[in-house]
């Protein structure tokens, strides 16, 4: 079984990052072959820095190390390191219908938040295919956002293989049901562009701050709490133990706390899940040749996968 998932560098990691994709993608990772890679292609739609895109693509593989991710057991590479997946993307996008693109709704959000529609916006979902299909992929796993991306991956590649012949492999979203949608600080979905994050990383003091900034409605403390309404009693129960969440749950039911010591218990207990995680980093930053090896490594192992698919593409659609 082939394992493959992305993630933009396009700023700090999250908590939403983290268990809707990183978490679930690291366990898979004894489970077959893992492609795992930093979606710095991708990141040009919305970020034109090249300093700054640099070091997020550098930083990403680190915080995903430090995370878990074992590259002995996952390829861990840059997606500009296959430059083949652009070839294959051009190719896609000669039989994408523009209808199945007009239909993806994160084009439509993006640029209602003001990102530039730019050409490579509206053709991301067809890069993303490219992606996943060149490494001939048999599972993805991913947060509900990316759901319909994979689906499109889908009927691009039937797509193809009713044109061309059987050459696609047809791939399955993996979406971890408790995690598939990681509230951010305003109850909406965690995004970098939403504003709304606890990044994996932060400083102690921000992440304090952001957790206490919490949007919560107007209960007093005496009054019975909704805890499943609750983003405090949602963030908890991805970092306490299934006892402690109850016992969360029941004082939220029961009444007489209010919510700024819920999001005091909240900073502690994510504060120490994330701890041996900051320890990592902080080994991995002082080994930047590791970092260096671990990509190049992943570079060619990912190279060799695309070849072998690119080579079918191409013999199929006539370009060899
Ligand atoms: P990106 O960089 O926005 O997010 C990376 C992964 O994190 C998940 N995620 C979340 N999951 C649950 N709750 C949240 N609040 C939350 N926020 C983010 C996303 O679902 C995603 O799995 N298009 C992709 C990158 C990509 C890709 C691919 C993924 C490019 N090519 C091929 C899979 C396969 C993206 O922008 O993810």
């Amino acid at each position: 079984m082939r394992i493959l998932s992305g993630i933009q560098p396009s700023g700090a990691l999250h908590i939403g990052n983290y268990f809707g994709m990183m978490r679930p993608a690291i366990d898979l990772q004894g489970a077959g072959e893992a492609f795992y890679f930093i979606a710095d292609y991708h990141a040009l739609t919305s970020l034109r820095d090249p300093v700054a895109l640099r070091a997020l693509s550098r930083g990403v593989a680190v915080d995903f190390l430090a995370c878990g991710l074992d590259p002995s057991r996952a390829t861990l590479f840059r997606q500009s390191d296959v430059p083949q997946v652009t070839e294959l993307a051009w190719i896609l996008n000669t039989v994408a219908p523009m209808g199945l693109l007009e239909r993806a709704h994160s084009y439509k959000d993006k640029v209602a938040r003001g990102l530039p529609a730019s050409a490579g916006l509206f053709t991301y979902p067809v890069l993303m295919a490219a992606d996943i299909l060149i490494y001939d992929s048999d599972v993805v796993p991913v947060g509900r956002d990316q759901k319909q991306h994979v689906e499109i991956t889908r009927d691009l590649a039937t797509k193809m293989n009713e044109t061309f012949g059987p050459i696609l492999k047809l791939p399955e979203p993996r979406i971890q049901t408790a995690t598939a949608t990681v509230p951010g600080l305003d109850g909406q979905k965690m995004s970098k562009s939403y504003g709304n994050t606890i990044e994996i990383f932060g400083e102690e003091k921000e992440t304090r701050k952001r957790v206490m900034s919490i949007v919560t409605d107007s209960t007093p403390v005496e009054a019975p709490k909704n805890a499943d309404a609750s983003a405090i009693f949602q963030l908890f129960s991805l970092v306490a133990s299934p006892n402690e969440s109850a016992e969360m749950r029941a004082a939220f039911e029961q009444g007489g706390r209010g919510y700024g010591d819920f999001k005091k218990q909240l900073f502690a207990a994510l504060w120490e899940y994330f701890a041996p995680f900051r320890q990592r980093r902080e080994e991995l930053l002082a080994q930047p040749d590791h970092i260096d090896e671990v990509l190049a490594a992943g570079a060619r192992r990912a190279n060799s996968a695309a070849d072998d698919v690119m080579g079918r593409v191409r013999q199929a659609v006539g370009l060899r």
